[in-house]
């Protein structure tokens, strides 16, 4: 039996989860599911659709994380979202950033749930089967968590919405920035599993501080239904993402790290012959070899522009024949 793809996900990350980095992870995990950066739903309606949205074939599965608080707009955002293809359209009702919040977005948005039901209600009506997930936090500010986000449950559930990620820490509004947002607020994974039985029809993905294969086969076997990774499979990919296929989606081993390094070389080429410019892709492969000898040499060559600019692809395939003496 096939398992669900959201079992394991890698979490949307701006600046990070862009369609190349997408890529990089595809070839180390076939059956993850993947998201996008948030992307606004007014920069989609006013900005080039085209470059925010395009990815390739073998991304799938993958989902649009959409930010917004207009119906109007985030409709829009859906439509085209399903348009280009995604597997699923997802709402970021966590994102702590001041630029965000005065926006009235992202974690914003659980302090409001009547513009909260009407953005989820304006996706769900253009979704055409498409699936409109929500990711948020377990709280904000001072609101108790432990009525914040039943009742937010209960919101999503009551219009229908099966599946939700929830960053198990709160957002501090004000006074915190994005990155502190992401450390300081104390994680309470506890509460997410309480949840769990409180809504056992709704399918509830955990999500923050997780680090490990071992910790996330953990909260399935405590019935969480998915586990989201963010962090740490960015900067480890390798080290977390090759043995998901195996370990959580009970696949086969998945690619061997030669057939990914030459599929990545690749993908790199290809992409440079169509004008992008190498450093976009390779500033994603930095962590690729963390943990393993050579991860030094590896970062300080990726991370020099002379080297990456003169020797190219060229620099590129031969530090990786290089290393992958030592694996
Ligand atoms: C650089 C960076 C950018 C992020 N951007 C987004 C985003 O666009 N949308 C979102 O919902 N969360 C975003 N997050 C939060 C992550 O999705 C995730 O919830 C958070 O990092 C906790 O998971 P982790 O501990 O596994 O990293 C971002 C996190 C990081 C580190």
């Amino acid at each position: 039996m096939k398992l669900p793809a959201y079992i394991f996900s890698v979490a949307p990350m701006m600046d990070c989860t862009d369609r190349h980095c997408r890529f990089i992870f595809r070839q180390i995990t076939e059956h993850s599911l993947l998201y996008t950066e948030m992307i606004t739903a007014p920069a989609l309606v006013h900005g080039n659709q085209e470059r925010f949205l395009e990815f390739r074939p073998e991304e799938h599965p993958v989902a649009l994380q959409l930010g917004g608080s207009t119906p109007k707009e985030l409709a829009f955002a859906t439509k085209l979202g399903i348009k280009f293809g995604y597997d699923e359209i997802n709402l970021n009702m966590g994102c702590p950033s001041d630029r965000v919040s005065q926006g009235c977005f992202g974690a914003k948005l659980m302090t409001l749930p009547e513009t909260s039901r009407d953005c989820i209600k304006a996706m769900l009506d253009v979704s055409d089967g498409t699936e409109i997930t929500v990711k948020c936090r377990i709280g904000v500010d001072d609101a108790d968590p432990y009525e914040m986000l039943p009742e937010l449950l209960e919101l999503f559930r009551s219009l229908s919405i099966k599946r939700v990620i929830i960053h198990a820490r709160k957002a501090i509004l004000q006074g915190l920035s994005p990155k502190e947002n992401r450390t300081i607020p104390p994680l309470d994974y506890d509460l997410v599993l309480q949840c769990k039985q409180w809504f056992p029809d709704m399918i509830l993905c955990i999500n923050g501080g997780i680090t490990s294969m071992a910790q996330s086969q953990e909260f399935l076997a405590r019935g969480i239904d998915g586990v989201m990774v963010g962090r740490e499979a960015y900067h480890k990919p390798l080290a977390i993402l090759k043995e998901v296929d195996e370990k959580i989606f009970q696949s086969s081993k998945g690619r061997d790290i030669s057939v990914i390094m030459d599929n990545l070389v690749q993908y790199v080429e290809s992409e440079v012959e169509k004008g992008v410019p190498i450093r976009r892709i390779t500033r994603h492969m930095l962590g690729l070899f963390s943990g393993i000898r050579g991860a030094r040499t590896w970062r300080r060559r990726l991370s020099s522009p002379q080297f990456i600019d003169n020797q190219g692809v060229t620099g590129l395939r031969d530090t990786l024949n290089t290393l992958m003496v030592n694996i």
